[in-house]
């Protein structure tokens, strides 16, 4: 069974992600979407929060599951008998940082990592873009699922 694990820290999910894990969980037996858990700052939302979106959002491609991670993701990687690292390159901008990352994943613990170009319909998204314009009321609903829009509402609404 090959697994595959879709790193970040999806502060909230988008629809960028989205396509990545669904095209991911096509590629493989069974896909993890795993949220970095490093960070001594809070994040907007929780991590619980997070995952939770995350679950609801891809419960519909059958083979994805949530977890989250502290530490090494390539130590996490061996300990979950996960085969190769996923990530989504929306712009050469992209290409330098996961260059770095992803030999440092392969030397320092054999895992693999995986490119996927973005779809050029989400190629201008990110997690911060989206919660710069939630924040001053812009519409984010052709950006992030619905659930994820509610919940940028509600947390702009309570500040
Ligand atoms: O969504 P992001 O913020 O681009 O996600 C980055 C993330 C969490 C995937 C990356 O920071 C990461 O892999 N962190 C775990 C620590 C690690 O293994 N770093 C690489 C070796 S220094």
């Amino acid at each position: 069974m090959k697994r595959a694990v879709c790193p970040g820290s999806f502060d909230p999910i988008t629809y960028g992600h989205l396509d990545i894990i669904e095209r991911a969980s096509a590629q493989f037996d069974e896909v993890i979407v795993a949220v970095g858990n490093n960070r001594t700052k809070e994040g907007y939302f929780t991590v619980e929060e997070r995952m939770a979106m995350i679950a609801e959002t891809t419960a519909k491609f059958g083979n994805v599951k949530v977890d989250s991670w502290k530490g090494l993701l390539g130590e996490y990687c061996k300990a979950n008998n996960i085969d190769v690292i996923i990530k989504g390159l929306r712009a050469m901008s992209d290409f330098d940082y996961e260059l770095q990352m992803a030999q440092v994943n392969l030397q320092g613990s054999g895992v693999e990592s995986m490119f996927m170009a973005t779809s050029p319909a989400h190629s201008f998204l990110s997690s911060s873009l989206i919660k710069e314009l939630a924040h001053y009321d812009g519409d984010v609903s052709d950006m992030v699922p619905p659930v994820v829009n509610a919940a940028l509402k509600a947390r702009e609404a309570g500040k």
